[in-house]
């Protein structure tokens, strides 16, 4: 696999807050690279409560850019299902199971990696949902909630059942993203698992992912999120074996125009669409030179107008693209 590149295929990770279809879409137009995107979670709500609003992120209609998996987040099977037939009827033959949601509001209901010390629920889930869903079922998962072996018994389970993929990211929950990944345990996961791994952590340059794919010569499917944030250029750099763009300062630009144009005409007040940038901003500003400062001006903007002479007074003439 890693002497042919073009057999690599690359997802881009779910991140709630910022990978929606309005990211998807741009970054498409501009960077492209991703073979799949996975979406960020729609939690299950009891059936008759499923609304049109909860599936807006993967309306077909938004989405033409990169293949899609909608991923869902919830333990109960009577919920699950009659969202995955939904999905399905937009024309989603696989979905997506959370089972790495770090957050201890979600872990602490048993949701996301919650489940993950429970395997026996995983197994009653799995046996009660599969039978009733006409989607492939992929999972995504982190090694454990605390411990990093939790995960063993689990990948045991699901080589009984016909899951499509399982997208593993080698931490705890109790880690949320510290501490490096455990590429060790990963590796353990290989062994056991009979089913296709997506290798999915800490991918944020092209030496890693050379590493990575040197280290783990069967995988072929891997995952990036943070990464593709902080660095757009990455996943094409990936497929092309190389990193060449001359100019990312005028390229990311049009990408960031790009984007905010679309925010700015999708989203209602100025207050939530200030917010969305500031999250955006905590991964971008990582890419350029002394980009603490430009992160520190923005996160103290309280106003539009302000936020949008410091950003067009950094590009014209404070970004310097690092490396
Ligand atoms: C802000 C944020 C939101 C995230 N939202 C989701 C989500 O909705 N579903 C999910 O499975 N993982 C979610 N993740 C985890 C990422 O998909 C990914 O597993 C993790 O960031 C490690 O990959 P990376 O190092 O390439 O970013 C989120 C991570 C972050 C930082």
């Amino acid at each position: 696999m890693t002497d042919s590149p073009s057999k690599i295929i690359l997802y881009l990770a779910p991140l709630r807050g910022f990978t929606g279809y309005i990211f998807r879409n741009a970054f498409m137009r501009h960077f492209g690279g991703f073979d799949v995107a996975v979406s960020p979670f729609i939690p299950t709500v009891p059936a008759a409560r499923v609304k049109k609003t909860h599936l807006n992120d993967v309306l077909p209609a938004n989405n033409r850019s990169v293949a899609v998996i909608p991923q869902i987040i919830g333990n109960n099977p009577a919920d699950f299902i009659p969202l995955a037939q939904r999905l399905f009827d937009l024309g989603y033959e696989t979905v997506n199971w959370n089972l790495g949601c770090p957050f201890p509001m979600v872990a602490k209901k048993q949701r996301g990696s919650g489940l993950l010390p429970h395997p026996q629920k995983i197994e009653a889930f799995l046996e009660a949902t599969l039978p009733a869903i006409p989607n492939r079922l992929s999972i995504k998962a982190r090694l454990g909630r605390k411990k990093t072996d939790d995960i063993l018994p689990l990948l045991v389970i699901f080589n009984r059942y016909p899951l499509d993929e399982v997208i593993i990211h080698p931490r705890t929950g109790q880690q949320m993203y510290d501490g490096e990944p455990n590429l060790d345990m990963f590796e353990k996961c290989l062994d056991v698992s009979a089913h296709s791994l997506v290798y999915n952590g800490d991918i944020n340059d092209l030496a890693t992912f050379k590493l990575y794919s040197q280290r783990f010569k069967t995988v072929d499917r891997w995952m990036i999120g943070r990464g593709a944030l902080i660095n757009p250029f990455l996943p094409a750099a990936i497929k092309n074996g190389q990193d060449d763009v001359a100019d990312k300062v005028k390229a990311f630009r049009a990408f960031y125009d790009d984007l905010f144009a679309q925010y700015r005409r999708d989203f209602s007040g100025p207050g939530h669409l200030l917010d969305r940038m500031k999250g955006f901003w905590t991964y971008f500003s990582q890419a350029f030179k002394d980009g603490r400062n430009i992160k520190k001006k923005i996160h103290r903007t309280r106003k539009l107008d302000r936020y949008l002479e410091i950003v067009e007074r950094f590009f014209e003439e404070e970004a310097f693209w690092n490396g």
